[in-house]
């Protein structure tokens, strides 16, 4: 079922685990992500990049995703990641997107809590709630990426945007880690203390050593993203499958085993982080 950011944030709040939030590209990822979920009886996020929605890409995914969440038996809520701006929310918002990220982090402090209080509240029209950013998460290649998320900062910057979750820096980055990173537990522990024990979001979850996960999860993550692997999981067999000389070259059937090999990276996630069983 097709179902709002609040409401897989405040099922995983209750019960004290995490939302795995899969990046999908195509049809065939999102199947993957939806059986992994179905299969393990979890509620899950499906959350698409803004560059999709700005292709023409964009008119055949969103119906997809929509349409998936809608048929799944388990909740599924259908997010935007980083939407830079309102235009960009709005393109997602008119493709049914459930969930909106709106990533000021590049901007001055003040300016992102303009922007995302504006989101929040153009949102709260449709009663759909926003992730905010705060403390740029850049990839794995940039310098610099030590000034993780301040609390008071955090504090303050969730109380005037009204966010539902905040996505925060804490010694991740996205893409692959050259080595694996070293979250800063503490860090989340006291962010999530000075906003009142708001939802966190880690994202960068490609390739974090799973001890780390479970240690952020407990301090209080409860939406992990998941992209790169999601990505791997699916080419690696393609390419696999491409050296097979029995492979079938009915694209629907080639494509069987790819989506399959998504389906079992996501259900190692979905355990993972606690959502297991947890859709019933
Ligand atoms: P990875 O690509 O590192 O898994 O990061 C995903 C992400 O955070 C998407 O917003």
């Amino acid at each position: 079922m097709l179902v709002t950011l609040q409401k897989v944030l405040s099922m995983a709040e209750e019960g004290g685990y995490c939302i795995p939030a899969f990046n999908v590209y195509n049809m065939e990822t999102a199947m993957g992500v939806i059986a992994a979920a179905e299969e393990a009886k979890a509620p899950i996020i499906m959350q698409v990049y803004p560059r999709l929605f700005a292709e023409k890409a964009g008119y055949y995914l969103a119906p997809v995703v929509v349409a998936a969440a809608r048929q799944a038996s388990v909740p599924v809520c259908f997010h935007l990641d980083h939407g830079p701006g309102e235009l960009e929310v709005t393109r997602a918002l008119r493709f049914g997107a459930t969930g909106i990220m709106l990533d000021g982090s590049t901007l001055p402090f003040e300016e992102n809590i303009a922007l995302t209080g504006q989101v929040v509240k153009t949102c709260s029209y449709l009663g759909i709630g926003v992730e905010g950013e705060l403390g740029h998460i850049g990839t794995v290649n940039d310098e610099g990426m030590d000034e993780f998320t301040c609390p008071e900062d955090a504090a303050r910057f969730v109380k005037e945007t009204g966010v539902s979750c905040l996505a925060v820096l804490v010694g991740n980055a996205h893409g692959r880690y050259k080595k694996p990173p070293k979250l800063d537990i503490e860090r989340i522990a006291a962010l999530r203390e000075a906003t009142g024990g708001l939802p966190l979001v880690l994202h960068g979850g490609s390739g974090i050593p799973d001890e780390e996960i479970r240690q952020a999860v407990a301090a209080g993550i409860r939406k992990m993203n998941v992209a790169t692997d999601v990505c791997y999981a699916f080419l690696d067999r393609v390419h696999e499958e491409l050296h097979d000389p029995k492979r079938s070259v009915a694209v629907d059937n080639f494509m069987k085993q790819p989506i399959e090999a998504v389906k079992q990276f996501c259900l190692t996630r979905i355990e993972l982080v606690g959502a297991k069983g947890k859709a019933i």
